[in-house]
């Protein structure tokens, strides 16, 4: 860059830096920005428009050659899946030294639960409750994807989902609104804290806008079609939540949604996002998100699709080239407004801006941090206990905990697996950085004779002969069985759910051999385990629990720690129950058992799910006196108080979560069963008891009435608290407007 030219810039920044101009949306505007854009081309402000990808991942369809020199040129503004700090000081310099402008280089990866240290899927956390530890989760990746160059991630993924066939089910937060926007404020948080220009933290991205969890028949990137009051009531509330938290971008989905693709939306984008939110970031597509309109049969050609995203408030084209290629001659033409145009770059320029790398474009490129900050003793000590109490105790008929110092079978092929621990999105975690594979962390603890059985894929039986023989040596028998990693996540939805290969057949062989068998699962969705679930005397899922999972799946195993999870998303019966979640309605012919044929049933099998959602075990027992209310009526902006009181009726310290579940018996439109309104996380020791109040409000009845307005409305109302959505007492309670 020429010196009488940065010499210029560097003035107009200088005297723009005084004023302050206001704030856009949850996004401090940068003055500095207005100052270079008015010295930018209009090609340097579409390059700021363009993220490419690097050659260091592949996470999409299509991949990129000379993405450099699209920086060198000026034509590429941000890049994802490029990391080291060594690798992005390459890059960075690159942009900085050999442009124009010097305009620094904003650095994307997917930091889905973890960077280095990788914690347990997000399906898996979503079972934890705990907000804070979801947070710290969320800040420790930060940290150690901040130390790594890293500027920006695309997560949380805030998509509800109540479809075990959809392979993403794992990268989420399970089936319930409120649950799922508590935790997708806590990882926005997590990731940006407080200050986004502090070389520790890393800009959130709120993903996939909209609705993409709600793919039909499961599988990935098909139709979504739902009703608006549906669609706003159940799924959209995580996204707000997280935006509200203060992310700072926002991801379209790949799913149209009533017809019109997200990335071309804008009731979703303009409408919903910056109209009735107030989202000042900007929104990036899906990796070719804006190309795929064209097989939508939504855009006619890549020029037609980039021009209806840019419209519709698509600001930064991922991977599909068509603002490069095409928004010169679309502004040009007028069919794109340089106004919208500038929009799009300003909210860009100012994500960037409240980076601080204008003040520093090589903050973040610090070798000596990078090796102090990724995969601490801090933080894999934390994983370990994070990863512990993510897994949910589905049933246990007294095998669990088992005993140490005792000969212990353990078998499947899974359990010496240190890969499959760390899920399908591991992204930079490395399968080198996991010390132990569940097999490796219970020798630790235990006399182990271990043998494969059989794989968690094929029908290769060979190895039960083995197993049994294993078995029938030892005193207790450990059986890991579940699904291959890449079995879930993006691309790979399933046809079925059940338990796959013959893992089944072996855990039946096992049982019928006169021993108790205590699986552990890794899976990435809600299995069907009817069949499981009569034969295993305990059942623990475990997800794919991330680096220190095996020694967390022996933490819990052997007692060191109490299980305390509870599910985030229903394990139904069977696939022929989905969808079943617990904010069901009631409809016209509800199934009271009755016996009379015309309700709503099935012929072969029961309405309740398996496994309920809020369900978990513990080693202890909780034990909860009858709900008690301040009054049994309420008005206008009052409210009652709801109180149980909680007791440790067992022999070891233990943790509960108590739920919170509303019901609204009559409404301007039908309302669920019950509704998650509040938890509480409870710790006591044995014999202790503790009095758990909840304040009901106003707003914990709200809905979208009958006209669309947001509120509540008079009536009788049912509320629910106990240690599960199916394991509750009942108190009556009513509301006046
Ligand atoms: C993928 C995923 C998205 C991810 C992006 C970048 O296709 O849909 O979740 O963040 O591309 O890797």
């Amino acid at each position: 860059m020429n010196r009488t030219l940065t010499v210029l810039i560097a003035a107009i920044l200088a005297l723009a830096a005084c004023s302050r101009a206001p704030e856009t949306g949850n996004i401090p505007h940068s003055p500095k920005v207005d100052s270079l854009m008015k010295v930018m081309t209009l090609d340097e402000k579409i390059g700021q428009l363009v993220l490419f990808t690097s050659d260091w991942s592949v996470t999409g369809p299509s991949m990129r050659q000379g993405y450099l020199d699209d920086i060198r040129n000026g034509r590429c503004g941000n890049l994802l899946n490029a990391y080291t700090s060594d690798f992005t000081r390459e890059v960075q310099r690159i942009a900085v030294e050999e442009t124009r402008l010097g305009i620094p280089i904003l650095f994307g990866y997917d930091v889905i639960h973890g960077f280095r240290t990788i914690f347990p899927i997000n399906l898996g956390m979503s079972c934890n409750w705990d907000m804070a530890a979801i947070q710290e989760s969320a800040r420790i990746a930060a940290e150690e994807a901040s130390a790594a160059g890293l500027h920006w991630t695309y997560s949380p993924m805030c998509d509800i989902c109540v479809e075990p066939r959809w392979g993403r089910v794992s990268e989420g937060a399970g089936e319930d609104p409120y649950l799922g926007s508590l935790i997708s404020a806590a990882m926005t948080k997590g990731y940006q804290g407080d200050d986004l220009a502090a070389d520790n933290t890393i800009a959130a991205c709120v993903k996939h806008f909209a609705a993409y969890g709600a793919p039909q028949a499961g599988r990935d990137y098909n139709t979504v079609d739902m009703s608006e009051r549906w669609f706003r009531e159940f799924y959209l509330p995580p996204y707000k939540s997280a935006v509200d938290a203060g992310a700072v971008s926002v991801m379209a989905s790949f799913n149209e949604l009533d017809g019109v693709p997200a990335h071309a939306n804008a009731h979703l984008m303009q409408e919903i996002l910056r109209d009735e939110w107030g989202f000042g970031g900007f929104v990036v597509s899906d990796y070719t998100g804006i190309l795929e309109m064209i097989a939508h049969g939504y855009a006619k050609d890549l020029k037609d699709a980039s021009r209806l995203s840019i419209n519709a408030g698509l600001d930064m084209d991922m991977m599909s080239s068509g603002y490069m290629d095409y928004l010169k001659e679309l502004v040009e033409s007028g069919e794109v407004s340089m106004k919208t145009l500038d929009q799009a770059v300003r909210r860009v320029l100012d994500v960037k801006a409240a980076l601080g790398l204008f003040d520093d474009p090589y903050r973040y490129c610090d070798t000596q941090r990078e090796k102090e900050r990724t995969l601490t003793a801090e933080n894999k000590a934390f994983a370990r206990e994070f990863s512990a109490r993510s897994m949910v105790l589905l049933k246990n008929d007294g095998v669990l905990p088992l005993k140490k110092g005792v000969k212990t079978a353990v078998i499947g092929a899974l359990a010496s697996s240190k890969d499959d621990l760390l899920g399908s999105w591991r992204g930079a975690g490395e399968v080198e950085s996991v010390p132990a594979s569940i097999l490796d962390a219970i020798k630790e603890v235990t006399p182990v004779i271990y043998a494969e059985g059989c794989k968690e894929i094929g029908d290769d039986r060979s190895g039960f002969d083995a197993a049994l023989a294993a078995a029938r040596s030892a005193d207790q028998v450990v059986l890991v069985i579940g699904e291959d990693c890449q079995w879930s996540g993006e691309a790979a939805s399933r046809s079925s759910i059940n338990v796959p290969g013959v893992q089944t057949e072996l855990l039946e062989k096992l049982a019928a051999s006169g021993k108790k068998v205590a699986v552990v699962l890794m899976n990435g969705r809600p299995l069907d385990l009817s069949k499981e679930s009569e034969i295993a005397s305990a059942i623990l899922e475990a997800w794919f629990p991330g680096t220190m999972g095996g020694y967390a799946v022996a933490d819990v195993l052997f007692g060191d720690v109490n299980p305390s999870g509870k599910l985030s998303i229903t394990f139904p019966r069977n696939l022929g129950q989905v969808p079943i979640y617990h904010y069901a309605k009631n409809t016209g012919r509800p199934y009271v058992h009755v016996g009379t044929k015309y309700e709503s049933r099935y012929l072969d099998v029961e309405n309740e799910p398996l496994y309920a959602f809020g369900h978990g075990l513990s080693y202890t027992s909780f034990d909860y006196s009858d709900i008690r209310l301040s009054a049994d009526k309420f008005a206008g902006n009052g409210s009652i108080t709801a109180s149980v009181t909680i007791t440790n009726t067992g022999a070891v310290d233990g943790t509960e979560t108590v739920q919170l579940y509303i019901r609204d018996l009559v409404g301007s439109v039908t309302r669920p069963v019950k509704q998650l309104k509040g938890f509480e996380q409870v710790s006591l020791k044995p014999g202790e008891s503790r009095e758990v109040s909840f304040t009901i409000t106003p707003e914990m009845l709200s809905f979208y009435r009958q006209d669309m307005s947001w509120g509540p409305e008079s009536g009788d109302f049912h509320l629910f608290i106990g240690g599960a959505s199916d394991d509750v007492q009942k108190a009556e309670f009513s509301y006046e407007i």
